[in-house]
C-alpha cells in the first residue's frame, strides 16, 4: 500500500497572538495534521514553542499535532510535549545518542515516535529503528528557520529512504516526511523521490489566495508528481 499524501503546515509563520485561531483556520484550509517547530535555541540558533503553548491552542481543532523537536535533550520534556496534545513526537537522530532507547520512552508515553535526519546525516541512520518510527522526516533545510531555500540535494536521500523502507517492509506502515522550502516548485521533485508528508510553512502564508488554495494546489502538485515517479 502506498502510503497518502498529506500536507503539514508548520505554524512557524503564522501569528503567534491568535495561534487557537490559526490553527482553525489550517483545519478549515483541509491540511492533515499540523507541525509544532519545537526550538530550544541550542541544538538550533531559535527559540519557538513550549508545551503550554501547543496545550492552548490543543481545544481549537480536531487535527492531529506533531511536535518536531529541534531541541538538545529531547527525553527531558517528551512527556511535556505528549500531555501539552501532540501525538506524535519527532526527535532529531543528532540529539539523541541512545536513539533506540528515547524512541521506547515516547512509545511508552502513548504517543508514536519519529525520526528526523539533518541534511548532513545519512539515511543508514535509521536502519536499525524502523520498527520504533511511524514516520522519518527528511530536513530539506538545516533547521532553525522557515523561509529557506530548498535542498534538492537530499533527493538522492529521500529516495534512500524510501528504499529502505520498502526493503524491510516497513513501506506500509512508515511515512516518509520532508521539511523545509516545499513549494509549488520543489513538492514534486519530493514526492516523486518518495515522500508522502510534506511540510510547508511559507508556500502556505505566502498564497495571496489563501490558505485553502495553497492547501489544494500543494496536494494537486503531489499527487501529479506521484503519477511521474523517479525511474
Ligand atoms: C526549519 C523549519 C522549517 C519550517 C518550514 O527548522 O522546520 O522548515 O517548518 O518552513 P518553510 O516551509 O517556510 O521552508
Amino acid at each position: 500500500m502506498v502510503r497518502p499524501i498529506q500536507i503539514a503546515p508548520s505554524v512557524l509563520p503564522a501569528d503567534f497572538s491568535r495561534l487557537g485561531e490559526e490553527v482553525a483556520a489550517l483545519e478549515a484550509a483541509g491540511v492533515d495534521l499540523i507541525q509544532w517547530d519545537v526550538m530550544d535555541g541550542q541544538f538550533v540558533p531559535n527559540l519557538t514553542f513550549g508545551p503550554d503553548v501547543i496545550a492552548a491552542a490543543r481545544p481549537h481543532t480536531s487535527l492531529p499535532f506533531e511536535a518536531h523537536l529541534m531541541v538538545h535533550t529531547p527525553d527531558v520534556m517528551a512527556e511535556r510535549y505528549v500531555e501539552a496534545g501532540c501525538s506524535r513526537l519527532i526527535v532529531h537522530a543528532e540529539a539523541c545518542p541512545h536513539l533506540h532507547r528515547t524512541l521506547e520512552h515516547i512509545a511508552s508515553l502513548g504517543a508514536t515516535a519519529a525520526v528526523a535526519l539533518n541534511p548532513a546525516t545519512p539515511a543508514a541512520t535509521v536502519e536499525h529503528v524502523l520498527d520504533l518510527i511511524d514516520l522519518v522526516l527528511v530536513m530539506t533545510v538545516n533547521p532553525g528557520f522557515g523561509g529557506q531555500a530548498y535542498l534538492e540535494t537530499m533527493e538522492p536521500k529521500i529516495r534512500e529512504v524510501r528504499s529502505m523502507l520498502t526493503a524491510s517492509g516497513r513501506g506500509d506502515a512508515v511515512d516518509l516526511e520532508v521539511d523545509g522550502g516545499i513549494g509549488l516548485q520543489t513538492i514534486a521533485g519530493a514526492t516523486a523521490a518518495g515522500a508522502n508528508v510534506l511540510v510547508a510553512g511559507s508556500a502556505l502564508y505566502r498564497d495571496p489566495e489563501g490558505l485553502g488554495h495553497a492547501v489544494d494546489a500543494l496536494r494537486a502538485a503531489a499527487a501529479a508528481a506521484r503519477e511521474r515517479p523517479d525511474d
